[in-house]
């Protein structure tokens, strides 16, 4: 089984305002139900599971009985922080839908609503090479290091720096091994599945992302977004 693992669990602070930025609308749909939507349309998903902030469960309960009435889409409570939220939707797919351990999850923001077919298909394809995979994109920004935010210390080169985005793609069974393996200030300190992983000494491949695959952050990504529609 192949299952989308959709993170909705945060509270979008830097976009502001009343609703949390996974139900804003972006040209008259939701957008984690365009999100949830990219990945039912793709042929070898077999489910989607959100883990959603616990003060939304009813309201995205609605979403999905308005917009994706009968589709294979679990919702379970998301946690205090990412790689938690990941860990109850492992949890929970356990159950319903039933996953094991040899089953492949494709972990993915709720704020991502342009993951494309070429992207998933090659995250699920590193799955038999592979552990965890992330999608990614070279940086093209020269980048610096800076311990004070006031002075460079330095300039790392650029063709060694890739940005990373979602999907990152693992099977149920090495991500349970390795979340139970971690304490909690191991848990803490990893921002993402790939740097849970690193903890136990896995090699993360790159899979190449979208320059459209954006996460959207800050209001004007909402802009942008509107774009990226308009233009297909
Ligand atoms: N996320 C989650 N559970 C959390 C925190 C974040 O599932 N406890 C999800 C968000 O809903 C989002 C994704 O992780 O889909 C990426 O996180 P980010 O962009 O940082 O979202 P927020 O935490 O909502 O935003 P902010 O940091 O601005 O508050």
């Amino acid at each position: 089984m192949i299952i989308a693992a959709i993170v909705a669990g945060g509270s979008g602070m830097r976009m502001g305002g009343e609703l949390p930025k996974q139900f804003l609308e972006l040209c008259g749909k939701p957008v984690i139900i365009r999100t949830v939507e990219s990945f039912l349309k793709h042929p070898l998903v077999d489910a989607v599971v959100i883990g959603i902030h616990p003060d939304y469960y009813d309201y995205t309960l609605g979403l999905i009985e308005q917009y994706l009435p009968g589709s294979p889409v679990y919702l379970v409570n998301g946690g205090s922080s990412r790689n938690e939220t990941i860990e109850n939707i492992i949890n929970y797919s356990l159950s319903e839908p039933g996953c094991t351990d040899s089953d492949i999850v494709l972990s993915h923001d709720a704020v991502r609503p342009f993951v494309s077919d070429r992207l998933i298909s090659d995250s699920i394809a590193a799955m038999e090479k592979y552990a965890i995979c992330t999608a990614a994109i070279p940086e093209v920004d020269t980048v610096a290091v800076s311990a004070d935010g006031l002075t460079a210390d330095s300039f790392p080169d650029r063709s060694t720096l890739f940005r990373i985005q979602t999907p990152q793609t693992f099977r149920v069974g090495s991500f349970s091994q390795v979340y139970s393996s971690l304490s909690p200030e191991e848990k803490q300190q990893a921002t993402d599945v790939c740097s849970l992983y690193r903890l136990r000494g896995y090699k993360t491949a790159l899979v190449r992302g979208d320059d459209t695959n954006i996460k959207l952050t800050y209001p004007y990504d909402m802009t942008a977004a509107k774009a990226i529609i308009d233009s297909v």
